[in-house]
């Protein structure tokens, strides 16, 4: 087993991490206030090859793999958990017209979603009454001539906003079993019908958008259908599998972005005499941070290695997001403790770290569909 990244892979993540020491990390917490998307960042990690990862080149893509992503995302994360949510769903778009679209389409869009034109590509699955449960939306599309007309409502929609495209599922087929009838569409923003509706007013993630999308009447090109015609569900359930990836890398990247400000801070911090840093309570706080966060990173690899080999990954993307994500939570809440008073207050980052990454155990999949997904697997051999 080798546990050694290759030269392109590293020289990936250490050039992510200069850029999120040099154009992140110095606006994440003004953009956090003022709830302000990064468009200029997001328009230059496309320029360093960031929004198309595991896209071949000949679409624009820089086709470096599913590990070099995680790496990415992990840096990026470190920096902002906005910005790397917006990479991490515009990522799993392009893949999803990659894998689906037609080649017409592709070479439409996705030079577009790689080279920062898009500032994002949105997932559109979830409804006011179906998040959980996915399978159970209601959003209608029904042919006519060459286009299918889209009905119905999509919410909680990461870069709704935003988005120069969107992928929407909707029910093709209403007769038929639960999950069976379902069809993934390619959006253009500005499509007749297609209105962006209410932003979410966020906990955290406060530089990501996150809206309602409105579909009446939407006329949407055939040739604009991905896959084949109720085989949606299943394209939204594998591209979640990859999904999760970058949600567990996200997720160790604001874990260790936490920790490391909490141990710079108790080294420094003096109480009774002598630094916090020196009080064995403190110690095991590190201790059981960083090895959470390592065995949580080496769960992400080995799925990201997995995809990357087009080796089976379900299960393993699920334990990783699982695992990354309530790790990473518990080391927020640590790293706050050993800030003390000030971990509590604006004038530090880690509340911002703490109330981004309660959204990670939520979206792409809650910790319980996660624990859904592992034990089918398991249970079903
Ligand atoms: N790969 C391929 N096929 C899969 C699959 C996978 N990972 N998972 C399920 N399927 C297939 C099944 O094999 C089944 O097909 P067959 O009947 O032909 O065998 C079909 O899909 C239906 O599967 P299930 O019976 O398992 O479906 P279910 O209704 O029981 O749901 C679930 C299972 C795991 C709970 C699923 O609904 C789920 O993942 N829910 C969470 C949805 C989610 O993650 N939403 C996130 C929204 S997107 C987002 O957050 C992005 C963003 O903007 C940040």
């Amino acid at each position: 087993m080798d546990f050694k990244l290759t030269p392109e892979q590293e020289m990936i993540r250490d050039m992510v991490r200069d850029f999120t020491e040099k154009s992140i990390k110095p606006v994440a917490a003004l953009h956090d206030e003022e709830k302000h998307f990064p468009y200029q960042n997001i328009k230059r990690m496309a320029d360093l090859g960031l929004m198309g990862m595991n896209i071949p080149i000949e679409y624009g893509g820089s086709e470096v793999g599913v590990i070099a992503y995680s790496l990415a995302i992990t840096e990026i994360a470190k920096g902002c958990a906005s910005h790397a949510v917006t990479t991490s769903v515009t990522n799993m778009v392009a893949e999803v017209i990659n894998e689906f679209g037609q080649d017409e389409i592709k070479r439409k869009h996705l030079p577009k979603l790689c080279n920062g034109e898009y500032p994002a590509g949105s997932f559109a699955l979830t409804e006011p009454h179906a998040g959980s449960d996915a399978a159970n939306i209601r959003t209608s599309a029904v042919r006519r001539n060459d286009t299918y007309i889209l009905n119905g409502t999509k919410a909680f929609i990461t870069s709704g906003e935003v988005s120069g495209v969107t992928v929407v599922w909707a029910v093709t087929e209403r007769n038929s079993r639960k999950g069976k009838g379902i069809s993934a569409f390619l959006v253009e923003k500005g499509s007749p019908g297609f209105k962006v509706g209410k932003a979410e007013e966020k906990m955290g993630h406060r530089a990501s958008a996150l809206n309602e999308l409105i579909f009446e009447d939407c006329v949407v090109p055939a040739n604009c259908l991905l896959g084949k015609e109720s085989e949606g569900f299943k394209i939204a359930m594998m591209e979640l599998d990859g999904g999760r990836i970058g949600i567990g890398s996200l997720s160790v990247g604001v874990g260790f972005a936490a920790i490391d400000f909490a141990t710079q801070y108790v080294k420094e911090r003096e109480a009774f005499g002598k630094p916090l840093s020196s009080f064995e309570a403190i110690q095991w706080m590190i201790a059981d941070s960083y090895t959470g966060l390592e065995a949580a990173q080496l769960l992400v690899l080995r799925a990201a290695y997995l995809k990357e080999n087009k080796l089976p990954f379900t299960k393993e993307a699920s334990m990783a997001k699982l695992f990354a994500t309530e790790t990473a939570r518990n080391v927020a809440i640590r790293a706050i403790q050993m800030l003390g008073g000030y971990g509590y207050t604006k004038d530090y980052p880690v509340e911002r770290y703490l109330r981004d990454i309660i959204g990670t155990t939520l979206y792409e999949g809650t910790s319980e569909v996660q624990r859904i997904v592992i034990s089918r697997e398991i249970l079903q051999g």
